[in-house]
């Protein structure tokens, strides 16, 4: 995806670094078949006009703006931003390929178990960036709590260089990332129907003699006597995650914004076995009205471990790149990019 931006030539980063010249060299490599060509440069060389070199991204041929230019200078390039998710590096050992180069890195949550988060040292040395985002899984709560769990995950791949999102917001070199878990309102097939609801809710808890999501086996809440994770928990931080997510997507911002969540935010996420299986309103939420009323310029998720499918809704591409539980052959995406899909801004 290469989109044309105005932004300040200095854009307002809470997360800014120079951007160095071995970055710009990540999109020569020829790696990936997926790989965006670097056009963004050309692109912007051609919109230049001779009336003080200003780019507006916006001239019809040999249309020339006035002399001064009220608008800033645009960034001529953004290098690749590259989402995983679901890395599971508890069930079996992954490296990043050496030759990684890219700006940012998103990570839509899985990485481990027990707040774990990565077992580098330094994230940004691993996959070879400036940047590192992450949301937090499922897994990455396992054995421990969704409140005291989430704040020691987020300690944690503080001290590996990684910024944890959850209901939190980061410009990195004028790209906005909204990021959260997101979790799910069960409602996939229920819709209003808040019987069916509780069904579905009462399916995914399970009980001695049934199946059930490790959800709410595995995760606890500490600050309510450190009990049992319920269905009526995630749904509500699901409804307070889109509260959220609509206030910030209502809230301008010059240049991209890439919302990031692990849980997927429409039902075309899921594979077509998965249509009709009950047990997918744990994966996924109708959320594509909200994805229709602001249009984000791409929407990163995790989650589901089946190739995912080429998708969009409305303008806004849907990104996922899982590895699923690599010892696992029934359980690992055989579409894993392991240079992250090299997605261009
Ligand atoms: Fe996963």
């Amino acid at each position: 995806m290469a989109s044309c931006y105005c932004r300040p030539s200095s854009p307002t980063s809470t997360i800014a670094s120079p951007l160095p010249s071995s970055r710009l060299r990540a999109v020569s490599r020829s790696h990936s078949d997926r790989r965006i060509k670097d056009n963004h440069h050309d692109h912007a060389r051609q919109n230049q006009t001779s009336a003080g070199g200003h780019s507006h991204g916006l001239s019809a041929p040999g249309l020339r703006w006035p002399g001064h230019c009220p608008r800033p200078v645009p960034e001529p390039h953004h290098g690749p931003c590259c989402p995983f998710s679901d890395l599971h590096l508890n069930s079996a050992p992954w490296t990043p390929p050496t030759d990684l180069q890219a700006d940012i890195v998103v990570l839509a949550g899985d990485l481990n178990v027990k707040a774990r988060g990565l077992p580098w040292p330094d994230a940004r040395a691993m996959f070879g960036c400036d940047h590192v985002l992450a949301v937090a899984g499922n897994h990455d709560l396992f054995g421990t709590s969704i409140d005291d769990g989430m704040d020691r995950l987020r300690t944690r791949l503080a001290s590996l260089g990684v910024t944890l999102l959850e209901r939190d917001e980061a410009v990195v070199q004028g790209i906005r990332f909204l990021g959260c878990t997101l979790w799910t309102d069960v409602r996939l097939f229920a819709g209003a129907d808040d019987r069916l609801v509780r069904a579905d809710a009462a399916m995914l808890v399970g009980d001695a003699y049934s199946p059930h999501m490790r959800d709410y086996r595995q995760i606890r809440v500490a600050g309510d006597g450190y009990r049992r994770l319920r269905p009526l928990d995630t749904a509500t931080l699901h409804h307070q995650s889109v509260e959220w997510l609509e206030g910030r997507l209502a809230a301008p911002h010059t240049g991209p914004t890439i919302v990031v969540t692990h849980h997927a935010p429409s039902a075309r996420c899921l594979p077509a076995w998965a249509q009709q299986d009950r047990w997918s309103c744990a994966y996924a939420s109708h959320l594509d009205w909200l994805v229709e009323r602001y249009q984000p310029d791409a929407w990163c998720y995790g989650h589901i471990h089946d190739p995912p499918p080429n998708l969009a809704v409305g303008r806004t591409p849907l990104w996922a790149n899982p590895r699923g539980h690599g010892d696992s052959i029934h359980d690992h995406n055989p579409s894993f990019d392991p240079y992250g899909l090299q997605q261009e801004f």
